[in-house]
């Protein structure tokens, strides 16, 4: 190729990937049947439905109870609904971000087993943590990949099988966790919708107050690992309650801000769904009423980076073009952030 010619067109691209946004295109969602009811806990230890009500606002909570299945089982199914709804064939995708912190196994990557399950063979497909903040900071990941012009359709995962690491003898985790997956389709679009802002942010400084320790590289599962409860998730609860009412709302209103958005040019908030009373501090901070909030927690609890795309795909029919929507998330790290889309398309995807 003339020397001019190639300077001409690698020009067009650079141009043409300036003006490239990623939008989501459609959206699948899986949570499994079995139900842990709060008088399901109240027979297995000192709690009661009142309490979990009152503190958190969660009344049951999903839990995949086939034995040798894991979150790759929830989010496999989550992308086959994607997929049949954005009418995508499996050899299409080209890269799969899944945001875990509840890998099936330590090798090979979740992702990779999605990808087998659905028969997509030809993306490149990878893990991603950062615990509840997952599926945010995988939404960043994939639509950069979108912006670079290289890559067309991007899954991106949130998923966890929280039951596998949750402690049923421990009260003041126990109630709080559950099972379920969700996955969306990125694309490249022109026009002036999908992800427009994230602010993205970790600090180390939580990691004494939420964390668990067991079964990495540094304490590889053994008798004492177990004995010591070290494969089970530790949570300080009132110090993570502090630091995630403030970040969450700080994050979401700082978005708006430099995004120019008022309280009545926002038409949704979708939270992670930790804590009623978290989500409810976000809302008035941002100074959004009740009804512009997506909360399923009462049915769903906390199933880390599944919380946010279940959301998406539980409200998508009410959902319409060119909405704007606040995405926000707290997390073990600490992670935590706020993204800020404009939806790209109207109601629910045939399925
Ligand atoms: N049933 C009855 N009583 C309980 C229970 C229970 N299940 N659990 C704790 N209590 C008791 C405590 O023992 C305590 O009693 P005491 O005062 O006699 O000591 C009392 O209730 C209050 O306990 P707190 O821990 O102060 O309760 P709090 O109001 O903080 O609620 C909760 C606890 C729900 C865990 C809350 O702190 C919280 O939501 N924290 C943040 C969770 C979060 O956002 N996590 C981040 C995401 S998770 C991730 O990244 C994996």
């Amino acid at each position: 190729m003339p020397k001019t010619i190639k300077a001409l067109t690698n020009r067009a691209f650079f141009l043409y990937k300036d003006m490239i946004q990623a939008q989501i295109t459609g959206v699948g969602a899986y949570a499994p049947d079995d139900v842990i009811t709060n008088a399901d806990l109240e027979k297995m230890m000192d709690t009661s439905d009142e309490w979990i009500m009152t503190r958190v606002g969660i009344k049951e909570r999903r839990i995949l109870k086939g034995e040798g299945e894991g979150t790759s089982v929830l989010a496999s199914k989550a992308v086959q609904i994607l997929l049949e709804k954005t009418k995508t064939k499996p050899e299409e995708v080209d890269v799969i971000i899944c945001g875990t912190a509840t890998p099936d196994y330590q090798i090979p990557s979740t992702a990779t087993l999605i990808a087998e399950a659905c028969g997509i063979k030809n993306s490149m497909a990878f893990d991603m943590q950062a615990a509840c903040s997952g599926f945010l900071f995988g939404l960043e990941i994939g639509s950069n990949f979108i912006k670079s012009g290289k890559y067309k359709k991007v899954i991106v995962i949130g998923g966890d099988k929280m039951t596998s690491i949750t402690n049923y003898e421990d009260r003041t985790t126990a109630p709080l966790f559950g099972d379920v997956a969700g996955a969306v389709m990125l694309e490249p679009t022109e026009e002036d919708y999908g992800i427009k802002d994230t602010i993205l942010h970790t600090d180390g400084m939580g990691i004494p107050y939420l964390h668990l320790h067991g079964g990495g590289s540094a304490y590889p599962t053994s008798v004492e690992t177990i004995e010591k409860n070290m494969h089970y998730l530790f949570q300080d609860g009132r110090v993570v309650f502090k630091h995630a009412v403030s970040k969450m709302a700080d994050v979401s209103a700082e978005i708006m801000e430099r995004n120019h958005l008022t309280k009545d040019d926002v038409d949704w908030l979708v939270p992670h769904q930790a804590n009623l009373r978290i989500i409810d501090a976000t809302a008035n901070r941002m100074g959004i009423s009740r009804d512009k909030v997506m909360i399923n927690i009462q049915k769903y609890g906390n199933s880390s980076a599944g919380t946010i795309p279940m959301c998406l795909y539980e409200w998508e029919d009410k959902l319409k073009k060119g909405d704007n929507i606040i995405l926000a998330a707290f997390g073990a790290g600490f992670t935590w952030g706020a993204v800020y889309l404009k939806w790209a398309y109207d109601g629910k995807k045939d399925k």
